[in-house]
């Protein structure tokens, strides 16, 4: 059974009856029907707390900007070494240069992904996700009634380890869909695996300190997102704040509409856009191995009036079945042991989401 329907289901239950006219108006619409026709979203899409989009734009954190770091210079320039670990250490997050991949190939993964959302419903809803799984189309997963949803369609494929890819869910329509998703896969795991050594190396510990903890049959997800023009942009957000699971996530941004911030020094700082770069931001599995270091940043996706944005996230994490642990070498008495050893962080991850738990805080030592 398909996510988008349920969900259609269940909001006619529990809208009917106790709403005004224009708040009803919306029932038993999906998002894109929403968008299209430029609806008032439905209250389960409206972020409650007062302190929506307050954070944004004091003065303060005018002077904040995402550091720009050229990956082609990591293993000669001890300057962006430098550059790498104080990006790493104080937001989590970075746009990352100089990484191989040409404008033309990042353009072309754009493209398909345009060309999938762009398919009828029908068309697409053959890849719908199902209720309790991750992989597939659909809107956000639903895990509690009091949820305040995401205004956004994701498409969420596993791509390594490599077999256990689940082609059935790999779109075939635009036919160059699936090449070039494995080809952008393997080009970001090249660009993961470079980056994970060369942060080892900014801290002076043995470069593999976090590559091999990955393992051999680390675990890729790739995540493409789709957030509709939306009526409200200041009271509906694209994606929820959060921070990402995963070890580390590269993520290719739409080329034009702008939407991701990251709280930094408590504002939330705009991600501009830039055409060949693609933005670096830690996972939580990250700070864990880097004994807290490093910062798995909060962020979150802000809707936009006029414009559709799209983007494709890439979810590097270790392999489920292997442990993690903070590296031995970043332990001292300065700084002890902050977290556990853990292992399948992404189930922690998710019955905590489940909770209204940060999942990180759970691990830590002394908890
Ligand atoms: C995510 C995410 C940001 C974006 O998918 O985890 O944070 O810009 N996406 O789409
Ligand atoms: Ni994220």
């Amino acid at each position: 059974m398909l996510e988008v329907r349920e969900r259609e289901r269940e909001r006619e239950r529990e809208m009917a009856g106790n709403l005004s006219v224009s708040e009803a108006k919306s029932v038993g619409k999906s998002i894109q029907e929403m968008s299209m026709d430029g609806d008032e979203p439905p209250l389960q899409f409206v972020v409650k707390e007062h302190t929506f989009g307050s954070k944004q734009h004091d003065s303060s954190s005018e002077s904040i900007l995402i550091p720009i770091i050229d990956v082609s210079l990591l293993l000669s320039s001890e300057q962006e070494l430098l550059k790498l670990r104080s990006a790493l250490a104080s937001s989590g997050c970075f746009q990352a240069v100089g990484h191989g991949m040409s404008s033309s190939f990042l353009d072309k993964v754009r493209e398909v992904a345009k060309q999938f959302f762009a398919l009828p419903v029908e068309e697409k809803e053959k890849y719908g996700r199902a209720v309790n799984e991750s992989e597939g189309y659909g809107n956000d997963r639903i895990v509690s009634g009091k949820q305040v949803l995401d205004w956004c369609y994701r498409l969420t494929l596993k791509v390594f380890p490599a077999n256990n890819r689940r082609l059935a869910l790999w779109p075939e329509n635009p036919v160059d869909f699936r090449e070039t998703l494995e080809e952008f896969s393997f080009k970001t795991k090249a660009m993961m695996d470079q980056l994970l050594r060369s942060m080892a190396r900014s801290l002076k510990v043995e470069e593999n300190s976090f590559l091999k903890q990955f393992g051999d049959s680390a675990m890729m997800m790739a995540r493409f997102n789709f957030y509709p023009r939306c009526s409200r942009p200041d009271m509906v957000l694209g994606v929820k704040p959060h921070t990402d699971r995963s070890g580390i996530t590269v993520l290719l941004q739409d080329t034009q509409v702008e939407g991701l911030q990251v709280l930094i020094d408590d504002a939330w700082i705009n991600v501009p856009t830039i055409p060949e770069s693609l933005v670096v931001n830690l996972g939580d599995q990250m700070q864990i191995m880097s004994n807290g270091i490093f910062k798995s940043p909060m962020h979150r996706v802000l809707t936009n009036e006029k414009k559709l944005r799209m983007s494709v996230a890439m979810f590097n994490e270790p392999d489920p079945d292997a442990e993690i642990e903070p590296v031995e070498a970043l332990i001292d008495e300065t700084r002890p042991k902050m977290y556990r050893n853990v292992k399948n962080y992404g189930v922690i991850n998710y019955q905590c989401y489940q909770e209204g738990k940060v999942a990180l805080e759970t691990v830590r030592v002394g908890t």
